[in-house]
């Protein structure tokens, strides 16, 4: 079924757990996704990049294409299909393609200009029926070509831009896409807990979900976060699996090479993987 993150992240949030958001790059990501979803009785979002839309030949692609698996693959839990970090011109063709919900990632405009075009979007995305995600401070790392600083929310500009009818929040609290230095200083737990009080009881977004250790997601999350983003975790275990199957030499043998046999291995990664966070997060059962 596929529905905006409102009603299932108020659940979320009412039930202290996290419903993971986990990026899609083609056919097995999207697959391997819905069906451990389906196995683990979970809601689940699917998240899209504007990068990751374009290789996938466009949002209105990725829309048939989840569409499709939610039919043939019988997928009864509520699904999302979520733009991850878009840009305004990217959530207005997310919105027209038939996304269920949007992030607009205003973080490096002027608060000003954060707040006025967060506005515009709000009252289109709600118009019809789609959730929207917003973004203060700034995730530090790379997400698929989108840089951020790192900047540490202010909690204030939180509850002014959470006060606008977001229906979810992402806030820079110390939090990396990709993987985490070793000097890394870890959540910035201070701060998520001033945006929770301010913000309260609007859902919030832990981005860069791959590589934080497992006391500080559940410290999150009973701090106010519902919704995890994973991304980076998903392709390290795919290229991993399917690197072991090529080494092994398991491609030269019979139909080996067979695409559907060579990432096959890749693709049960995924299921373990994201299998693992559900448990992680306390989604399972509460589709
Ligand atoms: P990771 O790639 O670090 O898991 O982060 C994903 C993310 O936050 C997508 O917005």
């Amino acid at each position: 079924m596929l529905v905006s993150v409102t009603e299932m992240l108020k659940k979320a949030k009412a039930g202290k757990y996290a419903v993971g958001q986990f990026n899609i790059n083609n056919l097995e990501w999207t697959k391997a996704i819905l069906l451990t979803a389906e196995e683990c009785k979970s809601p689940v979002i699917l998240g899209v990049s504007e990068g990751a839309g374009k290789y996938m030949c466009g949002f209105k692609t990725v829309v048939n294409m989840v569409e499709g698996m939610i039919e043939c693959l019988g997928i009864t839990v509520p699904v999302a299909i979520h733009l991850d970090h878009g840009t305004y011109d990217g959530a207005m063709n997310a919105m027209k393609a038939g996304f269920s919900s949007i992030m607009f990632d205003g973080s490096h405009y002027p608060i000003d200009e954060n707040i006025q075009k967060t506005t515009e979007l709000v009252n289109l995305a709600h118009s019809k029926g789609i959730s929207i995600e917003a973004e203060v401070g700034a995730i530090g790392g790379e997400e698929d070509g989108v840089i951020g600083s790192g900047e540490v929310a202010d909690p204030n500009e939180c509850k002014m831009i959470a006060d606008l009818g977001v229906d979810l929040l992402a806030a820079g609290i110390g939090n990396i896409h990709g993987k985490y230095p070793e000097n890394w200083q870890g959540l910035n737990f201070e701060v998520l807990e001033k945006i929770s009080q301010a913000t309260d009881p609007m859902p919030l977004v832990l981005h860069g979900g791959t590589g934080i250790p497992e006391d500080m997601i559940k410290k999150a999350i009973s701090l106010g976060v519902c919704k995890i983003n994973v991304n980076t975790e998903c392709q390290i275990t795919f290229s991993a699996a399917v690197r072991k199957y090529i080494e092994e030499g398991k491609d030269l043998v019979g139909k080996g090479f067979d695409p559907r046999k060579l990432l096959a291995p890749g693709v049960e990664a995924i299921k373990a993987t994201v299998k693992e966070k559900m448990e992680l997060f306390g989604s399972i059962g509460k589709a």
